[in-house]
């Protein structure tokens, strides 16, 4: 029969199958499986994303019942500050693997929303601020993952940037901003990888459901992206089901009972559905489940300690070395240290929900420092605070009076559990007091003093300025404890980057005002101006900027230069390692259009490459950026448009790290607004065909000389916003018709330019 089923085209299966039996292939089983219904075998689709959590006992997505073991990868906002993709590429295939031996065919994820607010409460299952980063890192775990013949989800379309409220808020987005952030990120994975499923989001998108979103799920995703996967609804975000079937949803997760499918079935003997929409559902998942089903093997395995240690090493790159004064890093490995933090020993490596994975086996940061030591026995560890935040004061006398008699003090401190998780955003970005006085006492009594951060979401720094030396440790995943031992003790040299800003406090942030919105509406009123483009736009203070991250070593550059043509821009630049110790250096692209004609961000993203150099080495690093990523989204066109002119570019080791500077001039893309009675002067005589007409027009009717004056500065400053149709209304002796015939007889040129 599996022989049979995986080589028959799916319209064929799906041709003898009744309106009953395609209905029910359209929704799950139960929680996690699809129907089987005649030839077609079901299929399971489990969570994702940085592990497999195939459920034992019980079924909920809230990441409460058992699951089997399985590796915790770094979850998301680790694998973002990786910047690379070759590294997520393996992380993939492991996840492919993993989800192989247990007969998995759909992982769900990766998710690759952006990181609107600090405060949403999912931000650590998610990339980046910027969809340039989510797009690239995204589609890595995506060609990883799908190389194994398991299928991604990609998740959640779109615009799902909070937790409050998210099954029924509307996120108000305008056009812009939709196009250039919030679906930008999806565009790239769906047309560089062709994810299986795209998972539709639970919220609203300018008042329309993503799960009955026909422009979203349609328009959008399929005809302008071609995606050719399945739908598939984020777990119970289904509304009204035969509006979601005809909107482009086609798989309904999990079960509803039989009852939305009975909805379909009535609604198709109605001659309300067309049974043609339903087959294209049908087919689609069909596809999905053949696809499966060929690539399932009864005796796949995969090597839990060879994914721990990739767990590990990806863990490593993850951490961004924020601040490193007077190299207090790495530490030597004979110091005297004072371990201080309850995270050190229970290490916080992931955010709760859906995503929770069952580890095969965890790290923890003390075992790992006292394993690498010359001597365990200089290392005391005292816990200095307790998670839930209970007891206080003697826990912290403890730690400082530890930390002062020791060479360096090493704190951990973090976010409590309870305070991240999926369903809920945070209430502000502040580590508990407790833990800020804590810092703040044991750095007066050690100035050698690193602090270790374990947070989800950014978190604000008070302590920045005192404190020599941070490490932003994320959640990173099962083997974070060694992979932070790794990097304390250099046998790693960070090479992290902030795929999202710090900010100062969370009154600089993008949306603070505008989330997360009230009465079922969010409002996303800083428009384009997310993360970076917001804080450079306001030229804002940052904590850390976006792109940031330090090394033990130093790198340089010079000889760079951009050169343009007709497929886009190369940008070229030497980086010379010009410290002590091998590295890696992320060299970042940032591009800009200062004259552009519409809003702007000062700098974007638009190409990043890592490279590795032992010390003193030196090596060209090139980065191409094709044409496509320079464009914007133009509303009166309403597609991606490249402006024409001199743009800026830069290369360094962060976004406001700027190393060199050059610019490209870029022939622009045509656009050709029709002209109408609602075209104002100062466009008409901006528009190359039309501008000499007008100025022509003007002469005959006003005389050479009386032309001249109205073509001053000043007075062609107050003439330019008046639309030409209103002219006639001013007894200028101009009338509708003749203005109409300049409109029609400039269009006609403009059609035709040549003619
Ligand atoms: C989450 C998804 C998840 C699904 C299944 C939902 O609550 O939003 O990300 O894949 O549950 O657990």
């Amino acid at each position: 029969m599996t022989a049979e089923f995986t080589t028959r085209s799916a319209a064929d299966v799906v041709a003898g199958l009744s309106i009953e039996q395609k209905a029910a292939l359209t929704s799950g089983e139960n929680f996690w499986e699809t129907k089987a219904v005649g030839d077609v075998p079901s299929i399971m689709l489990t969570d994702g994303p940085h592990g497999v959590r195939k459920q034992t006992t019980g079924a909920d997505h809230l990441g409460i019942g058992d699951s089997v073991p399985a590796t915790c990868f770094p979850p998301a906002v680790a694998l973002g500050a990786t910047f690379d993709p070759q590294l997520l590429e393996r992380v993939g295939i492991a996840l492919g693997e993993e989800a192989r031996a247990e007969n998995v065919g759909v992982l769900l994820g990766p998710g690759i929303n952006i990181k609107r607010s600090p405060l949403c409460g999912r931000n650590f299952e998610y990339l980046s601020e910027d969809p340039f980063v989510s797009g690239e890192l995204g589609a890595a775990l995506v060609r990883g993952l799908q190389s194994q013949g398991v299928g991604a989800s990609l998740k959640h379309f779109a615009a799902n940037n909070q937790e409050h409220d998210r099954l029924r808020v509307s996120s108000d987005v305008d056009e812009r901003p939709l196009r250039e952030i919030y679906l930008r990120g999806f565009e790239r994975v769906v047309t560089a990888e062709q994810p299986w499923t795209v998972m539709c989001s639970y919220n609203r998108i300018n008042g329309v459901y993503a799960s009955e979103n026909h422009w979203l799920l349609t328009e959008v995703l399929r005809d302008d992206w071609g995606f050719e996967g399945l739908v598939v609804s984020d777990w119970g975000a289904v509304n009204v089901r035969t509006h979601g079937l005809a909107a482009g949803l086609d798989l309904e997760m999990p079960a509803t009972g039989g009852r939305s499918d009975a909805e379909i079935v009535a609604a198709v003997h109605a001659g309300d559905l067309d049974e043609a929409v339903l087959d294209v559902a049908a087919e689609r998942i069909v596809s999905i489940v053949q696809k499966a089903v060929a690539n399932a093997r009864d005796d796949a395995s995969y090597d839990s300690s060879a994914h721990h240690a990739l767990a590990r090493e990806v863990a490593g790159r993850g951490i961004v070395l924020l601040k490193n004064d007077n190299d207090l890093l790495p530490l030597p490995s004979a110091a005297s240290l004072a371990v201080i933090g309850e995270f050190a020993r229970t290490p916080r490596y992931q955010g709760a929900g859906s995503s929770l994975i069952n580890p095969t086996q965890v790290d923890d940061a003390l075992s790992s420092i006292r394993a690498r030591h010359d001597n365990p026995d200089a290392v005391t560890f005292a816990p200095g605070f307790t998670l839930d935040g209970s007891e206080g004061a003697g826990l912290a006398d403890e730690a400082v009076a530890a930390a002062a008699v020791a060479d360096v003090a090493v704190i951990f401190a973090g976010l409590p559990a309870a305070e991240e998780s999926e369903g809920f955003d945070r209430e502000h970005i502040d580590l508990p007091a407790a833990q800020l006085e804590l810092i703040d006492r044991v750095v007066a009594a050690n100035s050698n003093t690193v602090v270790v951060l374990s947070n989800g979401g950014v978190v604000r720094l008070p302590f920045a300025p005192a404190v020599p030396a941070i490490l932003e440790g994320w959640l990173l995943g099962q083997a974070g404890g060694s992979a932070t031992a790794d990097v304390l003790f250099g046998d790693v040299n960070p090479s992290g980057r902030l795929a999202e800003t710090i900010p100062v406090r969370m009154q600089d942030t993008p949306a603070y005002l505008d989330f997360p919105g009230e009465r079922g509406h969010v409002r996303y009123g800083e428009g384009i101006f997310v993360g970076y483009r917001w804080y450079d736009a306001r030229e804002t203070d940052v904590a850390f900027p976006f792109g940031h991250g330090l090394s033990y070593t130093t790198f340089a550059y010079a000889d760079f230069a951009v050169t343009a043509d007709a497929a886009g821009l190369t940008a070229r630049v030497r980086v010379t390692n010009s410290g002590e110790r091998a590295g890696r250096e992320v060299v970042q692209l940032y591009i800009g259009l200062p004259e552009s004609t519409v809003q702007r961000a000062p700098r974007e993203l638009k190409g990043f490459a890592a490279v590795d150099l032992a010390a003193g080495e030196s090596r060209e690093v090139e980065i191409v950026v094709p044409r496509e990523d320079l464009a914007y989204w133009d509303v009166r066109a309403h597609r991606f448009v490249v402006e024409g002119g001199e743009y800026a570019v830069s290369v360094g080791a962060s976004s406001r790290d700027l190393r060199s500077n050059a610019t490209a001039a870029v022939e622009g893309d045509e656009v050709l607004v029709p002209l109408n009675g609602e075209s104002s002067i100062g466009e008409l005589s901006a528009d190359p065909v039309a501008g000499p007409m007008i100025q022509q027009a003007m002469s005959e009717l006003m005389g050479t000389e009386a032309a001249a004056i109205a073509s001053q500065d000043s007075i062609h400053k107050m003439m330019a916003s008046f639309p030409i149709g209103r002219v006639a209304n001013f007894g200028v002796g101009v009338d509708p018709e003749s203005v109409q015939q300049l409109l029609d007889a400039a269009n006609a040129q403009r059609q035709t330019p040549n003619a």
